[in-house]
Parts: C-alpha cells; sequence; structure tokens
C-alpha cells in the first residue's frame, strides 16, 4: 500500500499507519486525510490485519486541520466537504485502532486520537483544541467526544480557553489510557494491539461495536444492542472452539468465524 502522506508497515497481524507530513507537524490537509482514510479501510478490509495502530512519529502526533489549506475555504468547498467524508469513514474503522501520540495532538489531532479506541501517550504529548483562537470551533467531534469523555465542565475549559495540557494532566482527566516514555510509545501501542490480535476476531469486532454504541443510545437501548450482539457469537465457531478448549485445558485455536 503506497501512499503519499501516510505510511503503512505490517507487522504480523499489527498494522503501523504513520501520519506523513513532519515538516508541517502532520497537519491534517485534504490529501493526508484521504490518504488516512484510504489507508484504514483498506486495512480494515485486510483479513491478515487484526489491528492497526495510528501515530505521528515521535515528534507530533498532528498539529490539528492544515490551516493554510483552510484560509481560503467557504464551507462548500469540496476540500471541506470532502475532508469531513473521508474523516467520516475513519471514525467507523471495524477493527480496533490504538493511537500512539508523542508530541503536539491539537484541534483535528486531538480529535483523531479521541476517535482512536485505546491512547498510548508519550511524556512529551500536548493535547487540546485550540480552533476559539481561530475564530472557529472544533468540526471533528472534539466538544461531543471530550464531553463525554471527561464532562462538561472540563471539556468547556479545553474548548474555550484552547489551553494545551500535557501528558499527566490528560492521564489525571480520563483521556489517555496510560503515559509511557517516548521511546517506548509504539512499541507499547504495538503490544496492546498485538495482544487484542491474538483475540477471536468476531468477538473483537462486536465488543468493539458495543462498547461505541454506549456513547449514542440510552442505557436500555445499549443493553438490548449487547444482548443481541451476544445472543449472535454463540453462533460463532471461534465461541465453540474458546469454551471447548477451556474445557479441555489447551489453548483455543480462532479462526475468526
Ligand atoms: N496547519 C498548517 N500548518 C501548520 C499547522 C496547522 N495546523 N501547525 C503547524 N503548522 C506548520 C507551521 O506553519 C510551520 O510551517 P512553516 O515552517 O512552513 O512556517 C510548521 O508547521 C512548524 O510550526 P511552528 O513553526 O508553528 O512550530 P512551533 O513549534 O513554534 O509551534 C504549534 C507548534 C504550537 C503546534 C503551532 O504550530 C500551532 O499552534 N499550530 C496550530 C495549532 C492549531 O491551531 N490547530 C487547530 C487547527 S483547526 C482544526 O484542527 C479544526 C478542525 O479539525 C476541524
Amino acid at each position: 500500500m503506497q501512499f503519499k502522506n501516510v505510511m503503512v508497515e505490517t507487522d504480523g497481524p499489527v498494522a503501523v499507519v504513520t501520519l506523513n507530513r513532519h515538516e508541517q507537524l502532520n497537519a491534517l490537509s485534504y490529501d493526508l486525510v484521504k490518504d488516512l482514510s484510504l489507508a484504514m479501510q483498506a486495512l480494515d478490509q485486510d483479513e491478515a490485519i487484526a489491528a492497526i495502530v495510528i501515530t505521528g512519529g515521535e515528534k507530533v502526533f498532528a498539529a490539528g486541520a492544515d490551516i493554510k489549506e483552510m484560509a481560503d475555504l467557504g464551507p462548500f468547498d469540496e476540500r471541506v466537504q470532502g475532508r469531513l467524508a473521508y474523516r467520516d469513514r475513519i471514525n467507523k474503522i471495524s477493527k480496533p485502532v490504538i493511537a500512539a501520540v508523542s508530541g503536539f495532538a491539537l484541534g483535528g489531532g486531538c480529535e483523531l486520537a479521541m476517535s482512536c479506541d485505546i491512547i498510548v501517550a508519550s511524556e512529551t504529548a500536548r493535547f487540546g483544541q485550540p480552533e476559539v483562537n481561530l475564530a472557529i470551533i472544533p468540526g471533528s467531534g472534539g466538544t461531543q467526544r471530550l464531553t463525554r469523555l471527561i464532562g462538561k465542565h472540563r471539556t468547556m475549559e479545553l474548548v474555550l480557553t484552547g489551553d494545551i495540557i500535557n501528558a499527566a494532566d490528560a492521564e489525571r482527566l480520563g483521556m489517555v489510557n496510560r503515559v509511557v516514555p517516548v521511546e517506548l510509545v509504539l512499541e507499547e501501542a504495538k503490544n496492546i494491539a498485538r495482544k487484542i490480535a491474538a483475540k477471536p476476531m468476531l468477538a473483537i469486532k462486536a465488543a468493539k461495536e458495543a462498547v461505541l454504541k454506549a456513547a449514542n443510545t440510552t442505557l436500555d437501548e445499549g443493553l438490548d444492542f449487547e444482548r443481541k450482539s451476544f445472543y449472535m457469537l454463540l453462533a460463532s465457531e471461534d465461541r465453540k472452539e474458546g469454551m471447548k478448549a477451556f474445557l479441555e485445558k489447551r489453548k483455543p485455536q480462532f479462526k475468526g468465524k
């Protein structure tokens, strides 16, 4: 898979997608978001891949939407509409996505990290929604995801002041899963991805879908959805193998069926 603005590497069942506009601090241009979206969709379809890590490298995750590109665009410009459409497709990836964040994750970069399923941050990670400084507001889920993640008052402070917070504060607020030294952040994200990749894929995808459902439904609807997914999985070959292996005290051989 070849893209100009992202690099894709695979390590067994784990794919690592690296944002590749380092000189512009990985600013999320239309072309970058398009490449990222196409790469993620291809990996979602690839049966050999079970989990995806997104990183910006050791210096920066992403400094937000590309302000140079946005400066002259109107609301109905193809580059604005198309960017949001590609962005939405990234949110729909069915496999687990883990963010490995070092350096700035601002604006759209913070939103990209938050749309991942798990976030490993390095000690150098910096998070913020500084859009208000440009007289705009977050446009890729910042106001909604942050509120669900850290609550109204803390979100208000970040979004209204545009303040940038460090990794320790992000961990304290519950924005990230853990903070590790910068040289370990990618390996830690890959370790989590490998651990998940060893699990039965149907159950992993169903679990991800059910957890995401919690943000969009009432408790009753969410419980109903969870129950239906649970019953559905009882029909999978992997479920039979998993339980049989447990009873026979051996390692299960999952097939993703
Ligand atoms: N868009 C375009 N270019 C950007 C950029 C961005 N978001 N962020 C940084 N760059 C570019 C700079 O213009 C600069 O390019 P040149 O060398 O060609 O001048 C290069 O990256 C390095 O940046 P700095 O010299 O500014 O680096 P710094 O270390 O002094 O500061 C920073 C780093 C604090 C992240 C600063 O670059 C900054 O504030 N960036 C903008 C952050 C921001 O406002 N993000 C939100 C964007 S809006 C958005 O994201 C909305 C949405 O999704 C819908």
